[in-house]
């Protein structure tokens, strides 16, 4: 017996060849059924077919089994293409076998449920089109982020998910209970790559990151995925310039592999496509403040951080994603440097979105100076002979270099158009939920 071959939807939609035999296997997305005949929608990864069930086409038993079958029951179907003017894509499935492989329960998702609902039953509403269309985009941008600095000729370096020390800030740590001691989630991969470039020169990494973040916000996770690179002899300017073609590699990947899924998403691919062809500004946090205060009206004081409310006012003034470097070091982690030119400021930055998604990158220069990231340090209270090792980094054939972090999540709820960051990752993890 020959083995059955199975084709995707996506394939018959684009081969459009009425009159062909199709074998196609899938869920059921909608049903109806009136006397003789059911009208199936089926979907599979790639997309959804209207199969037609007709009494006399198929046995008794196998139209029964139509009719029955309810919402996300599994089925694989036989049958001849055929035109058709009122089915989704013009064509439809002439069905002459069916099997149902699992009949489903009733399906507990039905329309306009609450966003908590959704939430709660996220094992089942991953397959809706929505969040189908997102996961593919993620996968289009992880495999670009991959892509992007292999090309470069960046190596692929791993760090510890379990570390004894903080990078970005005590306050967000998680703690994880280790043997007879305690250690905590990576709030970040950098320390650990920079002792990496000393064997590598240029790596980078994407993983899951920890912060325990204590706010709701439609743009903080607890667990989020962060792709980051490091690299030696490179300054604030050198690593500035590649974030940002990064972002555009990024851009340009999704905007020529998703277009079905942009459209599904009802995505602006016009503003994304602009965006592409534009430079993206770089300003100071001085030249920042300068815009808010006086072309927003707003009273920000210099050496306040921006937050939520700022960031957006910010990004209203540009239509691409804008850079923003020199942030007051007082708010800055212990190990962005100072700006000799400005010991106030230090020689970081931050990318920030259009359209509100806020901070995409947060990068900096790696300071030198062990005295005063050990006065900064001491300051949040940290045990200093925790981070001995790090300041070994520099006291054994240091180098200028520098690096940065993107929010995989961000892109992605920026590239798509969600509301929300939950949608960018396929099980959230948030100060509410932890569950499924
Ligand atoms: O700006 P952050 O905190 O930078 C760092 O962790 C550096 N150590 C990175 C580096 O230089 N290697 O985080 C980097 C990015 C942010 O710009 C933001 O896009 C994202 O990570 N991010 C979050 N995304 C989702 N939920 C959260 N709670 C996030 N916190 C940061
Ligand atoms: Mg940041």
């Amino acid at each position: 017996m020959s083995k059955t071959t199975w084709s995707k939807i996506e394939e018959i939609i684009q081969n459009n060849k009425p009159g062909k035999k199709e074998n196609i296997r899938g869920w059921i997305y909608r049903t109806r059924s009136s006397g003789n005949i059911v009208f199936i929608i089926v979907r599979d990864s790639t997309g959804i077919l209207q199969a037609t069930v007709k009494k006399g086409n198929l046995t008794d038993s196998e139209f029964e089994n139509a009719k029955n079958a309810l919402i996300e029951s599994s089925v694989e179907l036989k049958g001849v293409l055929r035109e058709d003017k009122r089915a989704p894509n013009k064509i439809e499935l002439q069905v002459t076998h069916l099997k149902v492989v699992n009949f489903a329960e009733p399906f507990p998702i039905v329309k306009d449920q609450s966003p908590e609902f959704l939430l709660d039953q996220r094992h089942l509403w991953l397959r809706s089109r929505k969040i189908t269309s997102i996961l593919k985009i993620r996968s289009t941008i992880v495999g670009a982020i991959h892509q992007f600095f292999r090309k470069k000729g960046f190596f692929e370096f791993d760090a510890p998910v379990l570390q004894p020390n903080q990078c970005e800030g005590g306050s967000t740590l998680f703690e994880v209970k280790y043997y007879k001691n305690k250690t905590f989630l990576s709030q970040s991969w950098q320390l650990y790559a920079e002792a990496g470039i000393f064997s590598l020169e240029r790596i980078y990494n994407m993983g899951p990151t920890f912060r325990a973040e204590k706010s709701k916000t439609s743009r903080h996770l607890s667990e989020f995925w962060m792709a980051e690179m490091e690299a030696a002899w490179m300054d604030l300017y050198d690593v500035i310039e590649i974030g940002k073609d990064e972002v555009k590699f990024i851009l340009k990947q999704v905007i020529e592999k998703n277009k079905p899924e942009l459209k599904i998403l009802e995505r602006d691919v016009d503003k994304l496509i602009k965006i592409l062809n534009s430079d993206f500004p770089t300003i100071t946090y001085s030249e920042a403040l300068r815009i808010l205060n006086e072309e927003d009206s707003m009273n920000i004081k210099w050496g306040k951080d921006l937050r939520t409310l700022e960031e957006n006012k910010l990004a209203d003034h540009f239509q691409t994603p804008v850079v923003v470097t020199h942030y007051p070091v007082e708010i800055m982690a212990f190990y962005k440097p100072r700006d000799k030119k400005n010991p106030e400021t230090a020689l970081c930055f931050d990318m920030i979105a259009p359209e509100g998604y806020g901070e995409i990158i947060g990068g900096s220069e790696r300071s030198q100076d062990i005295d005063d990231m050990v006065d900064r340090l001491k300051k949040m209270g940290e045990e200093i002979s925790n981070y001995n090792w790090y300041f070994d980094l520099r006291k054994y054939g240091s180098v200028p270099h520098s690096g940065y972090g993107l929010g995989v999540e961000r892109v992605v709820a920026w590239i798509c158009g969600i509301d929300n960051i939950k949608d960018a990752i396929p099980f959230p993890r948030t100060l509410l939920r932890f569950r499924p």
